[in-house]
This record gives C-alpha cells, sequence and structure tokens, in this order.
C-alpha cells in the first residue's frame, strides 16, 4: 500500500509539471496578446490548482504510510504553500471585476518555483524517481 501511494505521488509530478508549464504558455500569450481571460484560461488554471490539490492528498497518505525525516519538513512546507499560492492566485483573480492574465501568471510561475524548491529539499531532481 505504501509503495502505491509512493509511486502515485512520485508520478503524478509530471502531470502537475505539465499542467503548470501549459497554463504558463497559455497565460503568456494571453497577456502577450492583451486578450482578456477566457474558459480556456480558466479551465488550465483549475486544472493545475486541482492536479496540485490531489498530490498534496498523495503526499499527506505517504507521509502517514512511511517513515519520517526532518527533511521532510522543507519539502512539505514548500508544497503547501505552492498549493496555497496557486489557488488564491486563481479565485483573486476570478473574483476581479476583470480579470486578466498576469496573476494567474505570475501565481503559476512562483507555484512552480516552490514546487521544484520542495523537491530538491528532500535531495531528490525534479525529472528522478526513487526505486524502492
Ligand atoms: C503537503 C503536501 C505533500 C506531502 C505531505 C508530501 C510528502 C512526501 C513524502 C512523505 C515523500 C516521500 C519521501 C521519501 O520517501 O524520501 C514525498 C516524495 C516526493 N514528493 Fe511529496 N509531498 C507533498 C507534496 C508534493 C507535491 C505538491 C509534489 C510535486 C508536485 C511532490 C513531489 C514529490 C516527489 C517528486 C517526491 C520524490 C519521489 C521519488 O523520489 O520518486 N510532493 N513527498
Amino acid at each position: 500500500m505504501d509503495r502505491m501511494f509512493f509511486y502515485a505521488h512520485s508520478g503524478l509530478r509530471y502531470l502537475v509539471l505539465l499542467a503548470g508549464v501549459l497554463a504558463i504558455g497559455y497565460f503568456a500569450f494571453g497577456l502577450a496578446t492583451k486578450r482578456p481571460f477566457d474558459k480556456g484560461g480558466r479551465i488550465l488554471g483549475a486544472s493545475f490548482a486541482g492536479l496540485l490539490h490531489l498530490q498534496v492528498l498523495l503526499g499527506i497518505l505517504v507521509l502517514v504510510t512511511r517513515f519520517y525525516y526532518p527533511a521532510l519538513i522543507g519539502h512539505i512546507v514548500m508544497m503547501v504553500l505552492a498549493a496555497v499560492v496557486a489557488q488564491v492566485s486563481m479565485s483573486v483573480n476570478r473574483r476581479r471585476p476583470q480579470p486578466n492574465f498576469a496573476l494567474p501568471l505570475a501565481g503559476v510561475g512562483v507555484t512552480l518555483l516552490l514546487i521544484i524548491g520542495g523537491i530538491m529539499a528532500i535531495g531528490r531532481g525534479v525529472f528522478t524517481t526513487t526505486a524502492m
């Protein structure tokens, strides 16, 4: 069971990163061409934040089914912050009278940096998988 959660958590990171990169590209294009924030932007932002939340949930399951060591604190703090930044930037933008691409772009950018930092905090590479 612990292996299942660990591998699911390890693998889902690629989907989270892919969703983040797609969102960055779409938001940057929208900002550069001065288009109004649209349904595509909402869907990409919500997919990124949703996958990140699922990853946090899986991370908690890994945490309770495997051993704990102090360096995990850095991983957990940065990942919780990442999920908060992603969600808040999307939600605040949606509630604006005129939502735009700037806030979601900055939000996803900061979130991706936090995710990279969080993975490195436990001595792993962004694209490396640990065999168990
Ligand atoms: C609060 C949220 C999270 C918790 C509690 C958590 C917890 C954990 C735990 C316990 C491990 C196992 C460490 C080990 O066995 O040495 C782990 C590994 C890992 N986590 Fe998280 N995690 C969280 C969020 C995230 C997020 C958001 C991402 C990426 C989007 C992520 C990516 C990874 C990666 C890449 C590994 C290493 C996998 C490997 O070595 O194959 N985690 N996490």
